[in-house]
């Protein structure tokens, strides 16, 4: 019997995979770790699934998994290299094994918003980051936005000060984990799929997300409140193999890839949009979200950005300056 269910679990899912892809259409996994509805990137995925679905039907078929169903950011990149997905899209602080350049995005106060982080992305410098690990066999097909960061934790977080002694889920990243050292915080990396668990149980004190991964996760409903720090910024890298990228028809990439261009533009032009809303929802839930007067914003800027010495070398100087210089 046990060899019978075992076989039929394995037909059903062969054939809902079968039942997507028509024989012969090149068949694209993206695997990802967020919801799909109020999310940037899960809005952005689903739309790309639909278009590629909808206007390559006989050429390719996509299917997209969310929610880390299949793969967590540290698994993903490795899945993608060994042709188990076609495409990710983890976000830059993942990227750390491959590239430093990254780190950029991951430093404090770099930014002021998200239109100089698309300003930044879309420059000569920018663009070129997206082909700086095809020697690593990635290929970045496009940026995608998600947003700034908010700080939230099991106490009120008005001035760094606060967050002494707390422990704070960051990504991966060596950026983020001196970023919260700066604040007398101890960082505590850990997969994005876990930090409710952690967070409940006090695993964790706090954590930084942008406002649709804070409502998407429902953090804030095991948090003190969330503090509108907008202090780093988190966007995505929708990537994919090169091996694989270079194997597709001409044809077959370019519609692939004019399609990625256009749903790059439609979305990202939304994903302020996306997490006023999903802030807005944390409130009606009955979340608690904290603004900063001017001085406290500056003891915020004054804690975190020394951190900022530490990288300069693996990001470059000139970066940073031209990062600034959009700023201005
Ligand atoms: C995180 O790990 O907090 C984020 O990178 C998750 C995501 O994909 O937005």
């Amino acid at each position: 019997l046990t060899t019978t269910l075992v076989a039929m679990t394995l037909s059903v899912s062969a054939g809902a995979v079968a039942a997507a892809c028509d024989d012969g259409e090149v068949v694209i996994k993206l695997s990802h770790v967020t919801n799909t509805d109020r999310h940037p990137k899960g809005i952005a995925a689903s739309l790309l699934e639909q278009r590629v679905n909808d206007e390559m039907n006989g050429k390719a078929c996509m299917e997209v998994f969310p929610n880390s169903t299949l793969y967590n950011d540290d698994q993903v990149l490795e899945a993608l290299l060994q042709g188990d997905v076609q495409m990710a899209a983890p976000s830059l602080s993942k990227f750390e094994q491959f590239t430093k350049q990254f780190r950029i995005f991951d430093l404090p106060f770099m930014f002021k918003d998200i239109n100089a982080v698309d300003e930044f992305q879309n420059s000569d410098t920018g663009v070129a980051m997206k082909e700086s690990m095809t020697r690593r066999g990635l290929l970045g097909l496009a940026f995608w936005h998600n947003g700034m960061k908010q700080m939230s934790a099991n106490k009120p977080l008005n001035v760094p000060s606060d967050a002494n002694g707390l422990k704070f889920r960051v990504q991966n990243s060596d950026v983020l984990k001196a970023q919260m050292a700066a604040m007398g915080a101890s960082p505590q990396p850990m997969a994005f799929s876990e930090v409710y668990g952690a967070l409940q149980t006090g695993v964790v004190d706090g954590q930084e997300n942008t406002w649709s991964n804070i409502y998407g996760q429902k953090f804030f409903e095991v948090q003190d409140g969330t503090t509108e720090t907008n202090h780093g910024v988190l966007d995505y890298m929708l990537v994919t193999s090169t091996d694989w990228w270079d194997s597709l028809d001409a044809d077959v990439r370019d519609q692939l890839a004019t399609i990625v261009q256009e749903v790059t533009d439609t979305r990202n032009a939304e994903s302020s949009k996306v997490n006023a809303e999903a802030k807005q929802a944390i409130i009606d839930a009955g979340g608690v979200v904290r603004e900063l007067d001017d001085a406290q914003r500056e003891a915020w800027v004054t804690a975190m950005k020394p951190v900022w010495e530490e990288f300069t070398a693996d990001v470059g100087q000139e970066n940073i300056d031209e990062a600034q210089a959009i700023n201005a």
